[in-house]
């Protein structure tokens, strides 16, 4: 029995925010954040919370099926609504399903993958044959808008996978770790910690730079290794949008083409969990991933936390 992504499904807001916007907010250009990030603009959030970006996501990808039969529901997410209940239970109501388990993954950048992981090993191991994993951020609502150095890079967005048990398998493989030594590098402190409100993206972006090309470069080796693939083997790299000197160097590194590696950052900039199932179901709708791909996905995020997956679509 294997896995496999049945239909996918994301939500941007419609807000546009421009470089040039932000030449007008902070000390920065155009040019700099163009030629330093690839970043061109991004959405952010006109009111829409979270869960409402996640739910237009999963009814997009839903499409015709009844969300009633739904069996697990797994939102990534580093901005919930709310602390409780989960970002997860919210989409849930508004979906109209009952009863499915329904919870939140907290791993950032890493979070789809990782709620992908967990959603397939549910799937595998206990008999659960219908699911909907979601990533959705709001992270205007934690950017420090007068710090030139994070406030050019994030955005908000959703996008959601629904997952069907199948004789045929879809989902490969995975490669996931986590190295919390890092965890000040890249940080949102919240009500457990000593800080006072407010609660802001703080980020040594330099360092956790060569942190993340390194990381990537082997959690996807290591991922391919896994499944028996070669980096030739993949029609599509999607990796997580945080930079496109990024996304470059680990491609580069892998020796994938840039034409089988999906960009979407130019848009919608760094949208932490959300970022890769929005790039995927982009991949899908476009053509430039067609069934029978395969296509490697490689995240990397505060924690640090990393992971890789191969799928088949
Ligand atoms: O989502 C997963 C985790 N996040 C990431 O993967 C992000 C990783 N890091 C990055 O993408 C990059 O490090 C940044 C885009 C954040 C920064 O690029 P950089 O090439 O590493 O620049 P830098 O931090 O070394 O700064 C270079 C210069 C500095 O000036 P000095 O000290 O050389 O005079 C900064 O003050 O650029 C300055 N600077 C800016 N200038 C104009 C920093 N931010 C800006 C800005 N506009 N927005």
């Amino acid at each position: 029995m294997g896995v496999r992504i049945v239909s996918t499904g994301s939500y941007l807001p419609d807000r546009v925010l421009t470089n040039f916007d932000l030449e007008s907010m902070v000390e920065t250009s155009d040019q700099w954040i163009t030629t330093r990030t690839g970043i061109k603009e991004r959405r952010i959030s006109k009111g829409e919370t979270t869960s409402d970006m996640a739910t237009e996501a999963a009814v997009r990808a839903l499409g015709d099926v009844s969300p009633e039969n739904l069996e697990l529901i797994v939102v990534a997410t580093a901005t919930p609504d709310s602390f409780f209940p989960s970002t997860a239970c919210k989409v849930q109501s508004k979906i109209g399903n009952r009863g499915a388990v329904a919870f939140d993954v907290s791993a950032a950048c890493t979070g789809f993958i990782y709620a992908l992981y967990v959603a397939d090993s549910i799937m595998r191991s206990k008999g659960v044959s219908r699911a909907l994993v979601i990533g959705a951020e709001r992270l205007s609502k934690i950017v420090d808008w007068s710090d030139r150095t994070t406030c050019i890079l994030f955005g908000d967005g959703a996008g959601a996978v629904y997952l069907e048990t199948s004789e045929d398998e879809g989902i490969l493989g995975f490669d996931l770790g986590a190295d919390g030594s890092y965890g000040e590098l890249l940080a949102v402190p919240s009500v457990g910690s000593n800080e006072e409100f407010p609660y802001y993206i703080r980020m040594k972006g330099n360092e956790v730079f060569k942190v993340a090309v390194r990381t990537m470069v082997e959690s996807a080796l290591r991922v391919l290794e896994k499944v028996g693939m070669k980096p030739e083997d993949v029609s599509l790299l999607i990796p997580h949008q945080a930079n496109l000197r990024i996304i470059k160097a680990v491609s580069e590194r892998l020796g994938i083409n840039q034409e089988k590696v999906f960009v979407n950052l130019d848009r919608y900039g760094n949208t932490s969990a959300a970022s890769i199932p929005v790039a995927l179901d982009e991949a899908l709708r476009s053509g430039k991933l067609k069934r029978g791909d395969v296509a490697l996905l490689v995240a990397f995020g505060g924690g640090f936390t990393w992971g890789s997956c191969v799928i088949k679509v």
